[in-house]
């Protein structure tokens, strides 16, 4: 799985971080092959949120589109503010309605999520989808036991008794890698360290068997070998659990690991889109190049380093056209001002099957292959 040293990271608003890093082109596993008509359990159809602000209508995501099936892990990759968790936030349900426009179609195993009341979100919730944040103390209340809370989200969707309910906190606590869980189950959160806390709430998300996972960013905030536990531990219990997977991260190393397909999202937009091997080998639209250049270089052979100029765009006001144009060095090769003037589909670019990109470009696999690969890091 991971290797532990070295955790490689997308740059956040457009700016370096300062970690050692893996080329995340080279995808060490096979990712499962997607079968021709296999049905997705998530679908997500021209979902539109927008935020309105005193300053006009922050438009967090802009028609986006993607599916899932079962045992498939979608990695949702991009900078800072390209919409990814408030898309899928929006997948559970879980943002304000009352200050939140959503329009558009979720079905989760065949339900319809916008527009569900608040009593079937919360028997939704855990149910068949559950998330787990970056920050445990988002989902972990810090004056009640470990054990009462995943006991409580246990009965909430089970007519169990409470000593039934309690053996499986403790078997999912097992379940997660929680040494002497017994023990454990009657603390509090303070006193587990962070990645323990971690853990539990992943217990807490899995306890009742939720045929969708959402994991948003779950491992920025750990140290790497505990990360590489993690990461370990979600292909683990998807593999038991035959889950559908989103895993949201800015590190391409972590993308190269555990995906099988990738969403690279610009600006509240999918961008380019089809299976991890595909994408990190001959990824097709600029933004993707951009995001890969702008990674360090592997260990030991540091070379230069591209990142991508300027900062994505206000999302009070979108760029006309490619949202991209104002950044992006190939708007110059399409020609008729196309890339100013018209909004690039989300659409297949090349022979390759169950791939998709949203760029005017001209055969951008052999402007990758020529231009681009040879200036890698
Ligand atoms: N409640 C809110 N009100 C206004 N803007 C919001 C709100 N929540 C998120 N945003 C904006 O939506 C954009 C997308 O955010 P987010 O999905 O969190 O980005 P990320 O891709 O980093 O997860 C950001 O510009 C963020 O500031
Ligand atoms: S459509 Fe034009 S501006 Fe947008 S990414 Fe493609 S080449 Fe660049
Ligand atoms: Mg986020």
């Amino acid at each position: 799985m991971t290797d532990a040293t070295t955790p490689s990271a997308l740059p956040q608003g457009g700016n370096m971080t300062d970690q050692t890093v893996r080329a995340p082109q080279t995808v060490s596993r096979t990712p499962k092959a997607r079968n021709e008509g296999e049905e997705a359990y998530l679908e997500v159809t021209d979902l539109h949120v927008q935020f309105p602000t005193a300053d006009g209508k922050v438009q967090a995501v802009q028609g986006l589109s993607y599916s899932l099936p079962l045992r498939r892990t979608l990695a949702i990759v991009g900078e800072s503010g390209s919409g990814k968790s408030v898309s899928s936030m929006a997948v559970l349900g879980l943002h304000d309605r009352k200050n939140t426009w959503i329009s558009g179609s979720i079905k989760v195993g065949g339900r319809e999520v916008v527009g569900m009341t608040e009593k079937e979100l919360m028997s939704f919730r855990g149910a068949e989808a559950a998330m787990i944040f970056q920050d445990p103390q988002s989902s972990l209340h810090p004056y009640f036991t470990i054990g009462s809370q995943i006991t409580e989200s246990y009965r909430a969707h089970n007519n169990v008794s409470k000593r039934v309910a309690k053996k499986r906190a403790i078997e999912m606590l097992g379940r997660v890698g929680i040494p002497n869980p017994a023990r454990r189950v009657d603390q509090y959160p303070h006193e587990f360290s962070g990645g323990m806390r971690q853990r539990a709430m992943i217990a807490m998300a899995l306890v009742n068997d939720p045929k969708l996972l959402i994991a948003d960013e779950p491992t920025t905030a750990l140290d790497v070998t505990v990360q590489a536990q993690i990461l370990d531990l979600i292909a683990d219990l998807q593999r038991d659990f035959g889950s559908a997977v989103v895993f949201i991260t800015h590190d391409l190393g972590v993308v190269a690991e555990i995906a099988d397909d990738i969403l690279v999202m610009y600006a509240g937009n999918a961008v380019e889109h089809g299976p991890v091997d595909k994408i990190l080998g001959t990824p097709l639209h600029p933004y993707t190049w951009g995001l890969l250049e702008s990674i360090p270089a592997v260990s030991g052979t540091p070379g230069p380093l591209h990142p991508i100029p300027g900062s994505p765009p206000s999302l009070l006001a979108m760029p006309s056209g490619c949202a991209f144009h104002p950044r992006c060095e190939f708007r110059e090769r399409v020609g008729g001002d196309l890339c100013r003037t018209l909004k690039p589909e989300l659409i297949s670019r090349t022979a390759d099957q169950g791939r998709t990109s949203r760029c005017h470009l001209k055969e951008p696999d052999k402007v990758f292959e020529t231009e681009v690969l040879p200036r890698l890091p």
